[in-house]
């Protein structure tokens, strides 16, 4: 319970610069994991998003025509999705999505079943007890439907390569299995754990199937090293069209940075 508040207090004060700090990766990633989004979800269909923070993939999920249910641990992260979403969304009246202040901990407080849920960038690995959220969220969704949602991978090769050549030191948190959370290289007490797809697997193995599963980004140097200031466009073109062949395949789906995974509910 002291971690959960700690969080809350935390993401509450990263709000009103999440889009800043977040430019970089919604420029160069955040796309890849749309897509995804929208290759397993249909217009149509409503969906409960769990931390969606500023609301970034709720716009382009409801642009897409899905109808949304949102929601966050975080009242700052909801006031400025709300704000997006109605000034840039295509909706208004009986389209315009609730807006939830829930942390993921109580998600089963929802009195109907939704087509589908995602969870994007790392909500995952901010929940407290994660096996419980899955017997929780098997309660609200429909057989079948998929849950997709992205973590930060316990074993990303990269973290082996900047560590000794000096770039970062990502490497000790993810081999320890958790960390704070840094903003502006300051660490916060905000806990983040990091999992593996195996554990993911273990977790929800009573109450999801995992589908498939894609990194994210296994090639292409993570956001976090501003690759797109300091690599010619040619040389992350290249990058990137090798990553679009090997990112869903074995072994590589297993060690990028982040992982998104497409799990089915049973
Ligand atoms: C890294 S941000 C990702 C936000 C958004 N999904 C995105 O793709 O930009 C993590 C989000 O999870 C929310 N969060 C953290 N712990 C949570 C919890 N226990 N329950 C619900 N939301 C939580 C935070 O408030 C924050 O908005």
């Amino acid at each position: 319970m002291r971690r959960f508040r700690i969080n809350k207090i935390f993401w509450d004060s990263y709000a009103p610069v999440y889009d800043e700090k977040k430019k970089d990766f919604d420029l160069y990633l955040r796309h890849k994991n749309l897509k995804i989004l929208k290759s397993f979800f249909s217009s149509g269909q409503t969906l409960l998003e769990i931390g969606c923070g500023t609301g970034t993939e709720s716009v382009e999920m409801l642009n897409y025509g899905c109808k949304l249910v949102l929601t966050d641990i975080s009242f700052e992260m909801l006031k400025i999705a709300r704000r997006k979403i109605t000034t840039v969304a295509n909706t208004s009246g009986d389209n315009f999505p609730k807006v939830i202040n829930l942390p993921a901990e109580y998600i089963d407080s929802f009195k109907i079943q939704f087509d589908g849920a995602y969870s994007s960038f790392g909500v995952l690995n901010c929940i407290t007890n994660i096996e419980n959220f899955f017997q929780k969220l098997h309660k609200v969704l429909k057989p079948n439907s998929y849950f997709i949602t992205s973590i930060i991978n316990r074993w990303y090769w990269g973290d082996f390569l900047f560590f000794t050549l000096g770039i970062t030191n990502y490497l000790r948190k993810r081999l320890k299995g958790w960390g704070y959370i840094s903003l502006d290289g300051k660490e916060s007490n905000a806990v983040a754990r990091y999992y593996s797809i195996n554990d993911i697997r273990n977790f929800s193995k009573n109450f999801f199937s995992i589908e498939t599963c894609f990194a994210l980004p296994f090639l292409l140097p993570p956001a976090y090293l501003k690759p797109t200031e300091r690599l010619p466009k040619k040389i992350l073109n290249a990058l990137d069209k090798v990553e679009s062949i090997i990112w869903h395949s074995f072994p590589f789906k297993y060690f990028g940075e982040q992982t998104v995974i497409v799990l089915k509910r049973l």
